[in-house]
């Protein structure tokens, strides 16, 4: 195989807040050698995620930090070039953690091959991959909706939400999202069939959010924390539960110290409403659960009841663009950077 020039994009220093161009850089590398049971692959298509943004922090949280000067890490969608592993072919199209590059040398557990006959292959970066399998379990294990109750979930028109939501209904749920933006929110309710979409970057959420949930709220799928989570919890009612999936809204913030009046109230809510709050990392519900979920939302994705909307990007030099876009919900839609593929 002819030399390949490739590229990839190092954390070049750890942010202070709101993440900029200057933390990361771009780098060129040739792929080494390969060895025993390795494979070359081209990115095609690579994922951009918020749990990205907690890599680029020093201090450990579920996962150890990106070092400095490392690859960001992430997944992506690529095409085998070459195979020392004989279950793999030149190619053949899988899913990989590949990290920001062009091309990567990778080992084959974890390595996932795909069938673009099934579902498009960015699928397995979204609604049939990490992100709805987060939606799926975090719904199966702590959320369970049932019939006639209500389901309030942030960032809707993205990929963990929009299926949160689908899910609830399928449940016979009454499904409640909230999003920034009119476009968000229309495309949510017209598109993904939630029953109520609420713009959190307009005034009086609390008041808006009440009213949209007149008989209380049941299940709150925790995507953003911050005022969200402070307008959903007078609302939540006695046994509701919480999975806390994620805190979007406190990734970029500076600790202030001043919570201490909402702490005490939410510990006073968990209490008086004998609240059920669980956080999970979707890892967690892996082995049970992977083999139904991509039974039952991958066949209701090809049916088409179960929906979900993609955002591009062009070019791995625009992933930190991404991100850091990302993080203040400029992407609509599960982001994913064209890395090869055009
Ligand atoms: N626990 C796990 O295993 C796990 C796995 C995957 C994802 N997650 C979490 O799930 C959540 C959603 O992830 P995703 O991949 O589906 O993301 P996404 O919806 O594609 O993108 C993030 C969205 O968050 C919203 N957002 C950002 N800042 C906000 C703020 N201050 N207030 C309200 N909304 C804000 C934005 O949407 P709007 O413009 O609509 O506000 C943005 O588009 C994240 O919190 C993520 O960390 C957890």
């Amino acid at each position: 195989m002819s030399r390949i020039d490739a590229s990839k994009i190092v954390l070049a220093s750890r942010p202070d807040g709101r993440p900029t161009q200057d933390n990361f850089r771009c780098e060129s590398f040739t792929p080494p050698a390969l060895s025993g049971g390795q494979l070359l692959l081209r990115i095609e298509y690579l994922s951009l995620d918020p749990y990205m943004r907690g890599r680029m922090n020093a201090g450990k949280s579920y996962a150890e930090p990106t070092p400095v000067g490392g690859v960001m890490e992430g997944s992506g969608v690529a095409t085998v070039l070459q195979s020392e592993h004989p279950d793999y072919h030149q190619g053949d199209i899988v899913l990989a953690r590949t990290g920001w590059r062009t091309h990567a040398v990778v080992e084959t557990p974890g390595v996932r091959k795909l069938d673009a006959t099934i579902a498009p292959v960015t699928t397995a970066l979204g609604v049939l991959g990490m992100p709805g399998f987060t939606a799926y379990s975090g719904m199966k294990m702590i959320g369970k909706p049932r019939h006639g109750e209500t389901v309030v979930v942030g960032a809707a028109s993205g990929p963990v939400g929009s299926l949160v939501g689908q899910i609830a209904m399928r449940a016979g749920a009454r499904a409640v999202g909230i999003a920034g933006g009119k476009e968000k929110c229309s495309f949510a309710k017209s598109t993904f069939g939630f029953d109520e979409v609420i713009d959190h970057r307009l005034p009086d959420l609390p008041d808006r959010l009440a009213a949209a949930c007149p008989t209380g709220i049941d299940v709150y799928f925790e995507n953003i924390g911050g005022a969200v989570w402070q307008a959903v919890l007078p609302l939540l009612n006695l046994y509701a539960r919480v999975p806390v999936c994620g805190l979007i809204a406190q990734y970029n913030a500076v600790p202030t110290g001043d919570n201490a009046a909402l702490l005490a109230q939410t510990m006073n809510t968990i209490l008086a409403r004998s609240l059920t709050l669980r956080g999970y990392i979707n890892s967690e519900f892996a082995a049970e659960l992977y083999p139904s979920f991509l039974a039952e939302v991958g066949a209701a994705v090809a049916s088409g009841e179960i929906r979900y909307r993609e955002d591009f990007i062009d070019g791995l030099e625009n992933a930190p663009a991404g991100l850091i876009g990302l993080l203040e919900g400029k992407n609509f839609g599960k982001l994913i950077v064209r890395v090869n593929a055009r």
